[in-house]
């Protein structure tokens, strides 16, 4: 299964994410592969390969210079495989320009046949690398830090999944929102919380949120907003 952790806004959570889902995976003994996709390098240094220490990167693969076996690195973690990434990978977005310039990852990943598991960690923007990394993906899941801006974000973010559904990968589904940095101590949070759950059910079908009583529900819970605002109000 291949499972990205996506949002174009910077410092959200999404790296943290990828390198402790593949990590706890790899430590359930699943053979994991992670993809850094991020020219920033930090899920490479978060299974320990420090950027720049290995003679090929996911960069060479992409270009076309590389195959994916050359390029991958054993961790520390017997089962967990990385793909790493150094700041070359900026010069994708230049560089990728044929017409299936979205398509590259995905051709990649269909010869990693080997691994239960394929994570892929994306940078903040919304551009060719994220392209790749939606266009190759089976699921996604959304590292969301409930604050203001948050929601319009993610309202782009799901119409452009919403976009590669329609035309270069039919079988992406949103598996979930993940809220990271959450305090529950702040009133307003919680509302975030409920607006994201309504907002991540209507926007893609699949997609489901977990609401305050931490069941799945495919839309805010009432009861749940009404018990948990009148927890944080209690608590301030
Ligand atoms: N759940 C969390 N609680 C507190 N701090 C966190 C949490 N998740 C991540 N952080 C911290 O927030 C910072 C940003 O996290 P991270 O690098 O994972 O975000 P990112 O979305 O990958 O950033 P970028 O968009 O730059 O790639 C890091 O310093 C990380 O340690
Ligand atoms: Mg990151």
């Amino acid at each position: 299964m291949i499972i990205a952790i996506a949002n174009q806004k910077g410092g959200v959570g999404k790296t943290t994410t990828a390198v402790n889902l593949a990590s706890s995976l790899a430590a359930a003994e699943r053979r994991v592969l992670l993809v850094d996709m991020d020219p920033q390098g930090n899920a490479s240094s978060g299974v320990g390969v420090r950027p720049g220490t290995t003679p090929l990167t996911i960069y060479d693969a992409l270009i076309g210079n590389a195959t994916l076996a050359e390029v991958l690195q054993p961790t520390p973690q017997q089962t967990l495989f990385l793909a790493p990434a150094t700041q070359d990978l900026t010069a994708v977005e230049y560089e990728l320009f044929d017409e299936d310039r979205g398509t590259h990852l995905r051709k990649l990943l269909s010869t990693a046949t080997d691994y239960e598991f394929v994570i892929i960690d994306s940078p903040p923007s919304l551009g060719v690398l994220t392209l790749n990394v939606l266009v190759a993906a089976e699921r996604v899941i959304v590292p969301l830090q409930p604050e203001y801006y948050a929601l319009e974000g993610i309202t782009y973010l799901m119409a452009t999944i919403d976009r590669v559904k329609n035309s270069l990968n039919p079988g992406i589904t949103v598996e979930g929102i993940v809220l990271t940095m959450w305090d529950p101590k702040i009133g307003l949070l919680i509302r975030w919380r409920t607006r994201c759950a309504s907002t991540s059910a209507s926007s893609t079908q699949s997609s489901r949120a977990t609401c305050a009583c931490r069941r799945r529900h495919r839309t805010a819970c009432r009861r749940c907003f009404t018990t948990s605002a009148a927890r944080a109000r209690k608590a301030t």
